[in-house]
């Protein structure tokens, strides 16, 4: 009898966990996966080697979420950073041309 019963209760916990189970949505947040385009007729070249250049280590985000207006001695030094630290193969005129770029679009 005790069994019979314990079967049941496992049972109707079983059914009840199933029907507790629904199937759950998320909404998830728009991704940020492109660079800013560049104000018009101007980095084409910058423009175009960041694109190939800055997203294969890590998203656009890296580069979105620096405070804005901090201008070309920073976004140099942080284009040299990820050459010399980070290994990043990007000639020097294409990385000059990312940092102007990058200088006068974030
Ligand atoms: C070879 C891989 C690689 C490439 C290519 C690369 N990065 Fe990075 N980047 C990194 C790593 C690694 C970090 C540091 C991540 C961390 O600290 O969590 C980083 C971090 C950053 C940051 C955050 C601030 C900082 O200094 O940590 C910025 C901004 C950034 N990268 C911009 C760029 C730009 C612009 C380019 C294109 C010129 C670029 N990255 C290309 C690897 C790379």
């Amino acid at each position: 009898m005790t069994r019979i019963t314990l079967a049941l209760a496992a049972a109707l916990a079983l059914a009840t966990g199933a029907a507790l189970a629904a199937p759950k949505s998320y909404a998830v947040p728009e991704p940020t996966a492109e660079l800013r385009a560049p104000k018009a007729g101007m980095h084409a070249e910058g423009f175009e080697a960041a694109q190939a250049n800055c997203l294969v280590c890590h998203s656009v985000d890296y580069i979105a979420m620096q405070p804005p207006g901090k201008g070309a001695a920073f976004w140099e030094s942080e284009v040299t950073k990820m050459v010399k630290v980070y290994h990043a193969p990007i000639d020097a005129a294409q990385a000059k041309a990312i940092a102007a770029y990058l200088a006068d679009t974030y």
